[in-house]
């Protein structure tokens, strides 16, 4: 899918796919480096980190096994509900173990502090969360991301995993849509 495919509901590109691309080499080479002779758990937070997963892990040299959660916080629209449900618990117990949580944005941070509260609760080793994307202006808590794609403005964003209406996560880049796409 691309933005003509999109149509007049696209609004512009932020981030394109040779960006991404290049930001999760560096990052994975951050997380070798860091990792190096322990086992990572990488816990991808479903639907909206599946490309993240993807492609962060196919670029990591260390041996990693991976595992899913998906919760709920937000509705069909664009605005966070604050409540956070399981819909998909991890299927690996967590204790002891070293567990890298990807996503694929932060926005108010609600549902990634919620997460890494109920995750360290299980005894894990460590827990530390790699994000493409941060909105830093949209933060309504503080969380410690230890690996951030890039930062952008409090905008609503799709592709790359990310929707609206669940539309859109298979662009290829991360982009806009146009004001009217929301009325
Ligand atoms: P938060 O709890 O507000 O930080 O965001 C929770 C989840 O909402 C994120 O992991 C995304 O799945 C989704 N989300 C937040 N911002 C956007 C956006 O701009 N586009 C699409 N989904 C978003
Ligand atoms: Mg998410």
């Amino acid at each position: 899918m691309d933005a003509a495919d999109v149509g007049a509901d696209f609004g512009r590109v932020l981030k394109t796919q040779a960006e991404l691309d290049q930001r999760l080499e560096e990052l994975a080479q951050q997380i070798d480096q860091d990792y190096a002779g322990r086992e990572l758990l990488l816990v991808g937070v479903l639907k909206g980190a599946v490309m993240v997963m993807a492609d962060l892990s196919r670029r990591l040299h260390s041996k990693v096994t991976m595992d899913w959660m998906a919760v709920s916080s937000y509705g069909s629209g664009t605005k966070s509900s604050g409540v956070v449900r399981i819909l998909k618990d991890l299927d690996t117990d967590i204790h002891g173990r070293d567990v890298l949580i990807v996503e694929d944005v932060v926005d108010s941070g609600l549902t990634l502090s919620w997460l890494l509260a109920n995750l360290r609760s299980r005894g894990a080793r460590s827990v530390e969360v790699a994000a493409m994307l941060r909105k830093p202006a949209a933060a309504k808590v503080d969380v410690d991301v230890r690996y951030v794609g890039f930062d952008i403005p409090n905008e609503f964003v799709v592709g790359y995993g990310l929707d609206f209406a669940e539309h859109y996560r298979n662009l290829p880049f991360v982009g806009t849509l146009a004001p009217q796409a929301y009325e």
